[in-house]
């Protein structure tokens, strides 16, 4: 039977107070926090949909999970439970524990890069070109969306097949470190990857001998979307789903702070022996002997679990379902976002909702202030204050669209909150024409758009 409302498949034990702070107090928090939700605090909040990741609220099974956390230095049994469920999922030799995504990447990419090299991507995320780019190589953005597409188009998360070829064949595939394919691609709309593209992707890995790295951190996501989407996966469970996807890759590095449902932790797994052994020395001296890596115990127990609770039928059914319904209503507002909502986050454009502040006046930073203002929704700008440069001219070179995401975290808000969210932007809509832009006042090199000051114009 087919009811309309979408119930959460859980109920709740224990609960979180959240002060409903007033508009007045919330003027004087953005203020002191230079309009920068990263620097406000988490009671200053109502709403916080900064980030899915390291949000999600943990099971019952997951919490007494941890209570048989074994914290020996080397061969605890937690470490035996956690590197049997990645690799069973991933189907991978060689597993190593870190403590979140971006220290899979450090290892992975400072090793593999270097200045001369280049990753090639659907999109990379914000940590990995950093860390990319840090080492001195190059990170190329080729995702399938750079042409048009029709409005409803189911993967929109797709690398695009002939750009990637062509950039291994213009840069020279010995230059290649890899290819990396983001699933969901979380800096592209969170939309999602066929499986259809990631077998094309590792037939051009296999023919160019380039490594395919799966960023994999919301597979599970990505994951409902193939089985919705793709016919002959229709009766194919979730995670075999997944499965199959690992099964194409050479590597693979999770943040396990998204779709292994825990609040830490993460891995970075490989096939290639020679590879790996490189990788565990890099782990033993930046994060941790090789049976912990950057983790405790209690986290690998939480881990292990979570990642069998993610690729439950009614678990990703409520989860697609409830960021769909808020996507739906507020698309039915007239917001402009990007459609069709993708996994974990509704991306909402901000230069089209706030057509007159130009982009060096960032109208997603200004979107963000307002729904924080009005409503007490924290979220995150993912356009020109995040990605944009300047030239040599100290002239902002923007994004290539200026957006906002409200990121949902997982198991965590009830209808009721989401219901909360699409009638703030009622008040937005209202006064959306006198919103004014906004000016940087102090950043950092790299990242800035953590630590970054602005003021109102
Ligand atoms: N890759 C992707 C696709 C991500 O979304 C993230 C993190 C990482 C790697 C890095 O993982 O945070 O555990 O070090 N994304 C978070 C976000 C921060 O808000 O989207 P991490």
């Amino acid at each position: 039977m087919a009811f309309k409302t979408i119930i959460e498949p859980f109920r709740i034990k224990s609960v979180e107070p959240i002060h409903l702070s007033t508009y007045d107090e919330r003027k004087k928090y953005l203020q002191r926090a230079h309009y920068n939700p990263f620097l406000l605090k988490s009671g200053e909040v109502i709403i916080d949909f900064l980030t899915d990741s390291g949000t999600s609220a943990m099971s019952n099974k997951q919490w007494a999970a941890m209570m048989e956390g074994d914290e020996s230095y080397a061969g605890a049994s937690s470490w035996t439970k956690f590197e049997k469920a990645v690799s069973d999922l991933t189907g991978m030799k060689y597993i190593l524990p870190v403590h979140q995504g971006r220290a899979g990447e450090r290892i992975l990419y400072s090793l593999l890069g270097g200045p001369g090299k280049v990753f090639i991507s659907n999109t990379h995320f914000d940590t990995t070109r950093a860390n990319i780019e840090f080492g001195g190589a190059e990170a190329i953005d080729v995702p399938v969306t750079a042409k048009p597409l029709p409005h409803d188009y189911p993967f929109k998360g797709n690398i695009d097949i002939d750009r990637l070829v062509e950039v291994i064949e213009s840069k020279g595939a010995a230059n290649i470190s890899g290819v990396i394919l983001t699933v969901t691609n979380n800096s592209g709309g969170g939309q999602p990857v066929s499986m259809e593209n990631a077998k094309a992707v590792h037939d051009i890995c296999r023919k160019y001998d380039v490594l395919f790295i799966l960023d994999c951190c919301r597979i599970a996501e990505n994951s409902y979307f193939i089985r919705r989407g793709e016919k002959e996966y229709n009766h194919v469970a979730y995670y075999d789903i997944a499965r199959e996807m690992f099964e194409l890759a050479d590597a693979a590095v999770m943040s396990a702070k998204k779709d292994a449902l825990v609040n830490m932790g993460g891995f970075l797994t490989l096939r290639n022996k020679e590879l790996a052994d490189e990788c565990i020395q890099r782990l033993i001296i930046t994060e941790g002997y090789t049976t912990y890596g950057g983790l405790s115990g209690r986290d690998m127990e939480a881990i292990a679990v979570g990642l069998t609770e993610v690729f439950e039928d009614g678990y990703l059914e409520y989860r697609i379902k409830s960021t769909e319904y808020l996507g739906r209503n507020l698309y039915n507002k007239g917001i402009p976002l990007i459609y069709p909502v993708g996994g974990h986050a509704v991306y909402i454009d901000a230069g089209m909702f706030y057509p007159h502040i130009p982009v060096h006046e960032y109208p997603g930073q200004a979107l963000v202030a307002q729904l924080y203002l009005h409503g007490g929704i924290r979220s995150c700008e993912i356009g020109s204050v995040m990605f944009g440069k300047y030239d040599e001219n100290h002239q902002l070179i923007p994004a290539s669209r200026e957006l906002v995401r409200l990121a949902i975290p997982r198991r965590v808000y009830t209808q009721s909150h989401i219901d909360y969210v699409i009638e703030v932007f009622d008040e937005l809509i209202k006064d959306k024409n006198h919103v004014r832009g906004l000016e940087i006042t102090s950043e950092s090199r790299f990242l800035r758009h953590f630590t970054a000051q602005f003021r109102q114009l």
